[in-house]
């Protein structure tokens, strides 16, 4: 379990909401000039642009999660993102050798909302993956089945992958994982995003009839038979992100028509039908080095968050770029850290009462970190 501290701040977050983004600009460059290397502002690529602006590093999943294992100057992260990602930079940043390193100091993660959650993440929780792996080991050899957790996840989950030999994957390394997790067993359990999950399984050769999708829901055995598990790879999780469920097989196939040389580069959070039509599927990271480096002039039509697209379209006016779909999809819970929180919890950090820490409890993160060793460790 993770605990999100509310203390009582200093300054009141109603007092921010009002103030133009220049003034709350210049608010917070001040904090960050004044605590200078102690503190690091992570920001992910989702975020908007003027916060995006305001963060030290940006980053994938994966990339963020390096970012705060590696620091050794910083007493405090600022993460602009969500939840999990809060709680893997606290996890990482505080693992045992680098607490002795600081003579037991703490780096603190604040998350200027605690708003700022993620609805996939939610759509696993650790009471439903321990029923599912105990209703499995009445049929499975569990022995025999590794637990793979996208990052994308509470750290719970995270510590059940550290207690039964599995490992945490991202989206840019998914593959990687799975290799790693079929040298050592004949299955995977895999959670909580069904699409990156199948996605990835399907470039290794694993076909859909070995690739059930446990619904945490159904009655029994995830609303399968015992056969179905038996001939199983990959038993996927009934869970998904909204914001990419939004592009659609028609959306690639409107495109291609309009621009026949356009090429499609999605999100593997993106449904099956809509990645086997794509031209490059990958992390928000890979969706960025593929833009830096398009030829000018060329097409591209991009299936992940608005305000990535967005932004890159502005990056790279040499360049033509679409967003995928014709309906506006942007993360609402990344868009909950705006330039009022993070001011907010900035000021009240430097008055020396720091608002929305995030702190991963001592037994979950010793699971945890497990788990993300030895993804860091392969990757
Ligand atoms: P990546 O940035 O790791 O590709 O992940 C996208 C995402 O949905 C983060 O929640
Ligand atoms: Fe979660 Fe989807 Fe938002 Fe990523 S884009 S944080 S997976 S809801």
């Amino acid at each position: 379990m993770s605990t999100a501290a509310q203390q009582t701040p200093t300054y009141e977050l109603a007092d921010y909401k009002s103030l133009g983004n220049d003034l709350l600009t210049q608010r917070i460059r001040a904090v960050r000039d004044q605590l200078g290397p102690e503190l690091l502002i992570l920001g992910h690529h989702y975020q908007q642009d003027e916060v995006i602006a305001l963060s030290d590093l940006r980053g994938d999943s994966y990339e963020l999660s390096k970012m705060a294992a590696s620091n050794t100057q910083c007493r405090w992260i600022v993460f602009c993102g969500v939840h999990f990602m809060a709680e893997t930079a606290d996890i990482l940043a505080n693992r045992p050798e680098r607490l002795a390193e600081r003579g037991g100091k703490r780096v603190r993660v604040v998350l200027p909302n605690l708003e700022a959650g993620c609805s996939m993440a939610d759509m696993a929780a650790i009471e439903q993956v321990e029923s599912a792996w105990a209703e499995l080991s009445a049929l499975l050899d569990m022995q025999d089945v590794t637990p793979v957790t996208y990052i994308n996840s509470a750290a719970s989950l995270k510590a059940f992958c550290g207690r039964h030999g599995g490992i945490v994957c991202t989206s840019s390394n998914a593959e990687t994982v799975l290799r790693w997790a079929f040298e050592r067993t004949r299955r995977v359990l895999f959670f909580p995003d069904q699409h990156l999950g199948r996605n990835t399984a399907l470039r290794m050769g694993i076909t859909n009839d070995q690739m059930p999708v446990w619904d945490p829901f159904a009655e029994e055995l995830g609303g399968h038979d015992e056969a179905t598990y038996q001939r199983s790879r990959v038993i996927l999780w009934q869970g998904h992100c909204s914001v990419h469920q939004v592009f659609r097989p028609e959306h690639v196939h409107q495109f291609r028509q309009r621009i026949p040389d356009i090429r499609i580069l999605v999100h593997p959070e993106c449904p099956q039908e809509v990645n086997d039509l794509a031209d490059i599927s990958g992390s928000t990271g890979k969706i960025i080095k593929t833009i830096q480096q398009a030829p000018p002039g060329s097409h591209w039509a991009i299936g992940t968050e608005l305000h990535l697209v967005q932004r890159l379209k502005n990056e790279f006016p040499q360049l033509d770029i679409h967003f995928l779909s014709p309906m506006v999809c942007m993360c609402a819970t990344m868009y909950r850290i705006d330039l009022a929180h993070l001011c907010w919890s900035l000021e009240n950090l430097q008055a020396g009462n720091p608002v929305n820490t995030i702190h991963v409890d001592e037994e979950t993160a010793h699971s945890a970190l497990v788990a993300l060793e030895r993804m860091l460790a392969i990757s």
